[in-house]
């Protein structure tokens, strides 16, 4: 058997700036540089500042990454690169390095999409086998992918507007919990009613697995109004039956798009059915256990990769590099940097969805 294949991974899609090195199914090293700080003042990510600082970080991040793999850049078989979808200055950034260490040692340069790094996870994680239903559910995205092949993925549905975990953080900041929203409110609806407040449980009503949040935003906003005008401010209470109601409704909404979803899956027979969550949001407690349940119902194996490779990492990279590779897919300088890059190029092009830009 040939000896695993050593990839160098680089990610600089959004605000991560991350490299990583992975021999076989090994991650030797994997470095993540966040930016939190640089955007706090503008609340969201701003592209420029994101550029400009994955340009001055990413050769650090890749010297970092090296020393903590043990290995030279002599030993690399490949070079993986973000080439897209993403905020175009920061895959520039990734891309343009990726070309000049590839040219410079002389090594194969595989561009990757994002998404199909998040979307392959569960193979590097828990050698999954194709195909796997999976729901990448993020800040910037949620969707539903049957994922057949490291370039095959079918789109059975997704957010028409917000994004579960932009819905998390908006929450939050309507409530005046910190951010990020995710976990912040989680905690708060531990000591909540979610029977208090009904909110939407929107879509349900239409066939079909997309979603939508942003209905679900403002219903909490509005009772949150009507409460301070009713009281004049919010209870403690009021703000864990509020959370523990919101997060009630995206659970809910996922629990149920997540159950036609796999029937669409299902209906393919697959040998060995499997069920993958990834994103921020797969952190939640209450969420993941409604999609655990799901999959036992289904006699479906459910797998939740760690959290540091659901969110944004360049392991992830390295691995559908590594998967590229091996398909014998290999790039040379005119690979470009791509701002939008469906994973399913059949899917009918969204209206209004990842607002909050380029994170996946
Ligand atoms: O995957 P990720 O780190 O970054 C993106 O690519 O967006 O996801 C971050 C998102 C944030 O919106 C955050 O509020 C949400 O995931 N999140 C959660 C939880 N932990 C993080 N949402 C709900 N419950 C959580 N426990
Ligand atoms: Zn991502």
């Amino acid at each position: 058997m040939a000896p695993p294949l050593t990839i160098l991974g680089l990610e600089s899609s959004c605000d991560d700036t991350a490299a990583a090195v992975l021999r076989g199914r090994a991650v030797l090293a994997s470095v993540v540089m966040g930016q939190t700080e640089l955007h706090a003042a503008f609340g969201g990510v701003v592209p420029e500042i994101a550029a400009r600082a994955h340009a001055e970080k990413l050769d650090l991040a890749v010297e970092q990454a090296l020393a903590q793999a043990g290995v030279t850049l002599a030993d690399l078989d490949a070079i993986a690169v973000t080439a897209g979808p993403g905020l175009i200055g920061g895959v520039l950034s990734g891309v343009m390095l990726a070309k000049g260490l590839a040219t410079g040692l002389g090594k194969p340069l595989i561009g990757v999409n994002h998404l199909a790094g998040h979307a392959l996870t569960p193979r590097l994680t828990d050698d999954m086998t194709y195909p796997y239903l999976m729901l990448l559910v993020s800040g910037g995205h949620c969707q539903f992918l049957i994922v057949r092949g490291a370039e095959d993925f079918t789109r059975l549905g997704g957010t028409i507007d917000d994004a579960p975990g932009e819905a998390f953080d908006k929450t939050a900041r309507i409530l005046g919990l910190p951010q990020p929203g995710g976990p912040s409110v989680e905690a708060a609806a531990r000591d909540g009613d979610p029977a208090r407040f009904r909110f939407p449980r929107p879509l349900l009503d239409r066939p079909g697995c997309d979603l939508s949040f942003s209905g679900l935003k403002t219903a909490l906003l509005r009772q949150r109004d009507a409460l301070v005008a009713d009281q004049g401010g919010l209870h403690v209470q009021d703000r864990a039956d509020l959370c523990a109601g919101f997060q009630a409704a995206v659970r809910d909404v996922l629990a149920e798009k997540t159950r036609r979803a796999l029937a669409l899956y299902l209906d393919e027979n697959p040998k060995t059915p499997g069920f993958a969550i990834a994103g921020g949001v797969a952190a939640n407690g209450p969420i993941r256990a409604a999609m655990q349940d799901l999959c036992a119902e289904h006699d479906v194996r459910f797998v939740a990769p760690p959290l540091a490779l659901c969110t944004d990492n360049a392991a992830m990279i390295a691995w559908a590099g590594a998967e590229l590779f091996a398909a014998g897919h290999r790039d040379d300088m005119t690979l470009v940097a791509r701002p939008r890059w469906p994973l399913d190029q059949n899917a009918a092009p969204l209206v209004g969805s990842g607002k909050k830009g380029a994170k996946a």
